[in-house]
């Protein structure tokens, strides 16, 4: 059996002991695991029918795993039939913060979420405010603005993205993150920002620690997961006012967090619950 692992060429160095990983866990399973870059790919129409290529070259995997922000590369595998993990309908909405808001509005308690265009000049709510582009992931295009000036310079930064808008909570530098494998709860973990950073991120600096979620929270992410078919994604929230509220989806979700405090191997976890979903 061949397995596509797809990344972006950028994101490859920083998970190279990831990758090799699942390359040595699917051997051990009659899987060849390939690393395919998303710049080797071309996909489209040709002579009326939709085709796919690594370098040039027809080619077609069993299965691939994303493990990057590619929504339309995720719909058009599984348009030719090819089983993707997680599916089109977790990644085209998971990547688009806005879409994400949308979607669960009204079924879990939220930040209030303004969608705004770059150039948009006035702050939908009083500062200070948290600017992200609309696909922004590790934390690495969001920011607390203290007044408009940063507002502005924010929203610059995440071109070519639009951004969307929240008020800062009134718990900081601290969230939780619900792993989801199967569409089942697999381990909580709390992250907590090291440096006074106001984002916990772990690749800005965060650490993390096994956390025991409550019971509203446990059954709000039922209510999420009554919503999609998750294979394997991170459900995160950020404390305000006493509580847990839903704050986004991660679909390629890392993983170093559980390797580091726990005992799980997600990896093994995720390669098992392909394997038998396929
Ligand atoms: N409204 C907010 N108030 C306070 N902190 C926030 C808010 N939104 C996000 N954060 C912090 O910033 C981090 C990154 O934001 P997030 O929405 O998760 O974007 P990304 O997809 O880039 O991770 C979160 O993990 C959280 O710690
Ligand atoms: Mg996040």
């Amino acid at each position: 059996m061949i397995a596509w692992l797809v990344y972006e060429k950028n994101n490859t160095k920083r998970n190279h002991r990831f990758i090799a990983h699942w390359i040595k866990l699917g051997k051990q399973l009659g899987i060849k695991f390939k690393l395919i870059l998303i710049e080797q790919l071309r996909y489209g129409v040709r002579n009326n029918n939709l085709f796919l290529q690594v370098n040039g070259v027809d080619s077609k995997p069993d299965f691939a795993v994303m493990r990057l922000n590619a929504p339309l590369l995720s719909e058009f595998l599984e348009k030719i039939g090819i089983p993707i993990f997680n599916n089109a309908h977790v990644a085209r909405i998971c990547n688009d913060k806005r879409l994400t808001h949308m979607e669960l509005n009204g079924i879990v308690p939220m930040m209030d979420t303004a969608f705004v265009d770059i150039s948009s000049e006035k702050s939908p709510f009083p500062y200070p405010v948290v600017v992200k582009a609309s696909n922004s992931c590790g934390g690495r295009k969001v920011f607390l603005c203290n007044n408009e000036t940063a507002y502005i310079s924010s929203l610059k930064e995440c071109y070519p993205d639009t951004a969307v808008v929240q008020p800062l909570s009134d718990t900081i530098g601290k969230d939780v993150r619900v792993y989801i494998l199967g569409n089942k709860i697999l381990k909580s973990m709390m992250r907590y920002s090291t440096d006074g950073d106001f984002r916990s991120n772990v690749g800005q600096g965060g650490s993390a620690m096994p956390y025991k979620i409550d019971s509203e929270t446990e059954n709000n992410v039922m209510k999420i997961l009554s919503r999609f078919n998750f294979d394997f994604v991170g459900v995160d929230f950020i404390f305000h006012n006493g509580r847990l509220l839903f704050n986004e989806i991660e679909d390629a979700v890392g993983t170093r967090m559980l390797y580091a405090h726990t005992d799980i191997d997600p990896v093994k976890c995720y390669l098992d619950h392909i394997i038998k979903s396929l």
